[in-house]
């Protein structure tokens, strides 16, 4: 099943693809993780994209379409954490997996006040080379500053910074809430909604609910 992950910056998305792929063995396809490579790397996209990301723009549609026809390529069981973020991105992923005779069976929209993301990105730290997420608040790591698993460093990311916040869900609600009435369009109706205000593992246990739920009405697996 191909999975939609939809929602405001800090809505949890990362978090809960990250617990998906571990459980059930999904596959997270974040297209900010594949950036944020790129730009260590320094390659040619990743140079394009660095001050649209910077600044808490989206990068334009053609970089990030072209970058995800290659991620797609033969996958099957796959969470697609910030892809799609526009409506033309949207219908290229229609296309591309209509192409392979696939679909997006359902998008899950994590629904949370703009108030509590401030607070979630700004206390959040990263462990750059496995992307796993803490929260100096809401998830603690063992030692504070350093990763769980490998005891490197935890780093916070350059655009976590207040005033790029502000424009990162500024940005959401101009080009991506939209697509909460593309995946609810009544022909199809592919959205499922879940509180991700709530702490964590209350979000799981919804997700987890919402999916057995969905996989058994549409008939995915
Ligand atoms: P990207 O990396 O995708 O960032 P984002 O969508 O803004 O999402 P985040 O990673 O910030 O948040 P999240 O929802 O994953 O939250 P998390 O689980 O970490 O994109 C970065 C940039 O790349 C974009 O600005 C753009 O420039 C570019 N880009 C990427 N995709 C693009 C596209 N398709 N098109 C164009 N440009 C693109 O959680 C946040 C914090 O809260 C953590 O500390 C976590 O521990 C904590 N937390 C999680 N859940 C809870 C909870 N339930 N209660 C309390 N705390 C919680």
């Amino acid at each position: 099943m191909i999975l939609v992950f939809l929602g405001p910056p800090g809505a949890g998305k990362g978090t809960q693809a990250q617990r998906l792929e571990k459980l059930y063995g999904y596959r997270q396809i974040s297209t900010g993780d594949l950036l944020r490579r790129h730009r260590r790397d320094q390659t040619p996209l990743g140079q394009q994209a660095q001050s649209y990301m910077d600044r808490g723009d989206l990068v334009p549609d053609n970089l990030i379409i072209e970058m995800m026809e290659g991620e797609l390529e033969g996958v099957s069981d796959v969470i697609l954490d910030g892809f799609p973020r526009t409506t033309a991105q949207a219908q290229a992923l229609d296309a591309m997996l209509r192409a392979k005779s696939k679909s997006v069976p359902g998008a899950l929209l994590f629904s949370i006040d703009d108030d509590e993301l401030m607070e979630r990105l700004t206390g959040r730290w990263i462990h750059p080379g496995s992307n796993r997420v803490y929260h100096e608040r809401f998830a603690k790591p063992k030692n504070a500053g350093f990763d769980d698993v490998t005891g490197e460093p935890l780093i916070q990311r350059p655009d976590d910074m207040p005033e790029t916040v502000a424009n990162r869900i500024a940005v959401y609600h101009k080009e991506t809430a939209p697509l909460v009435d593309y995946y609810d369009e009544p022909s199809s109706r592919r959205l499922i909604s879940v509180d991700a205000s709530a702490p964590a593992d209350d979000v799981a246990k919804e997700i987890d609910q919402k999916l057995r739920h969905f996989a058994n009405a549409s008939g995915a697996a």
